[in-house]
């Protein structure tokens, strides 16, 4: 795959990932304030506890989503295979990262095909909200979905991400407006996520009527897109302040499941243990889902991304038996304590 501007920014992309440096620093998830009931006595066996649901019509072993990474770089198609062959193997679930590369590369689409890998696994395409205002709409997400065989399509909106791009997309005014046009003349489910900087509750209302079939709050506290962006354009943090900017994971579930009650919801950003997701489905997420901890993994083999899964998975096993929960539906009705200072 010869390098283009795309190809090559999403190769640096991969990079400074990679690197470990695009994380936040000062912002943290907010999920340290937060702790789940400590049952010395639990009155369960670790071995029944059930972590078993369905999410957008398909079966999960547990409530884990791989999160949305790649396309279209050289090592992407060897990650999305990796990634694919690990969620069929677990049960879980695959969002790709974007696919407009592949719409506009044809070349790019097999770094994409991930479908024959995963036959049975939940798979979620992507594309950017912001490109819903420069002619895309219906025919590219349902050429999307179709293209990879996904079950659903998640839109990315990072409005600070591409402000601070080189060529980065300014304009989203009338998005919402958009939105409203699109989404309903899909076939299959859609998804709204933000890609580390978090959906806020008045976000959240301001799509209610939209047709989505799930938010994605993607908050603060993992990955900084915009300090990815800074150091891929700078090789250095020019915008100290603006790179820590974004609403903590946990403040950002709280807030849309708040706001808009009955939808569900995914919780990501900075997702780095089973207790953190443990916290985040007492909170009211559905599911969460893990990017960067995973990209490291996906880039040697299959088997060092289900290890990398199976920690999540065993330690919230563990995280739902020590706090009484045998299922999903008892951790949904956990309340977690709160201590702001923590
Ligand atoms: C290497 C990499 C590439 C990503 N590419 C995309 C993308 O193409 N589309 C998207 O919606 N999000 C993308 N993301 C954002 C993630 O889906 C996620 O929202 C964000 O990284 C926060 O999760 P984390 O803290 O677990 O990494 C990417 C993340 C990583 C690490």
């Amino acid at each position: 795959m010869s390098a283009t501007p795309i190809t090559e920014r999403k190769g640096l992309h991969l990079d400074v990932c990679l690197s470990g440096a695009a994380a936040f620093e000062r912002r943290t998830t907010g999920f340290e304030r937060y702790d789940l009931p400590y049952l010395a006595l639990p009155e369960l066996d670790l071995g029944a506890i059930d972590t078993s649901t369905t999410f957008l019509g398909k079966s999960l072993a547990a409530p884990i989503l791989i999160g949305a990474m790649t396309g279209g770089s050289s090592h992407a198609g060897l990650i999305n295979r990796h990634l694919a062959e690990a969620a069929q193997r677990l049960g879980l679930g695959l969002m790709l990262g974007s696919q407009r590369v592949m719409l506009e590369r044809p070349e790019t689409r097999s770094s994409f095909a991930v479908r024959a890998l995963a036959p049975d696994a939940l798979l979620i395409g992507n594309l950017g909200v912001a490109q819903l205002l420069r002619g895309y709409g219906v025919a590219e997400l349902e050429a999307a979905r179709e293209a990879v065989g996904a079950d659903a399509m998640a839109l990315h909106t990072n409005p600070l991400q591409e402000a601070l791009q080189q060529g980065g997309d300014e304009g989203f005014a009338g998005v919402v407006e958009r939105l409203g046009e699109v989404v309903p003349g899909c076939s299959g489910p859609v998804i709204l996520k933000e890609v580390g900087h978090g959906l806020s509750g008045a976000v959240a209302r301001s799509v209610a009527a939209v047709g989505l079939a799930a938010l994605d709050v993607a908050g603060a506290g993992g990955t900084s897109w915009a300090k990815v962006e800074d150091l891929v354009r700078y090789g250095e943090v020019r915008h100290p302040d603006l790179v820590e900017w974004g609403i903590p994971t946990a403040t950002a579930l709280v807030e849309v499941r708040a706001a808009l009650p009955a939808m569900p919801l995914v919780a990501s950003g900075g997702i780095r243990s089973g207790l953190d997701a443990a916290k985040a489905l007492a909170l009211g997420a559905q599911v969460v889902a893990i990017a960067q901890p995973l990209l490291a993994s996906a880039l040697e083999s299959a088997e060092a991304v289900v290890a990398a899964l199976e920690r999540y998975m065993r330690e919230l096993r563990i995280a739902m038996f020590v706090s009484g929960a045998a299922d999903l539906r008892a951790l949904a009705e956990v309340t977690p304590s709160h201590d702001p200072r923590a």
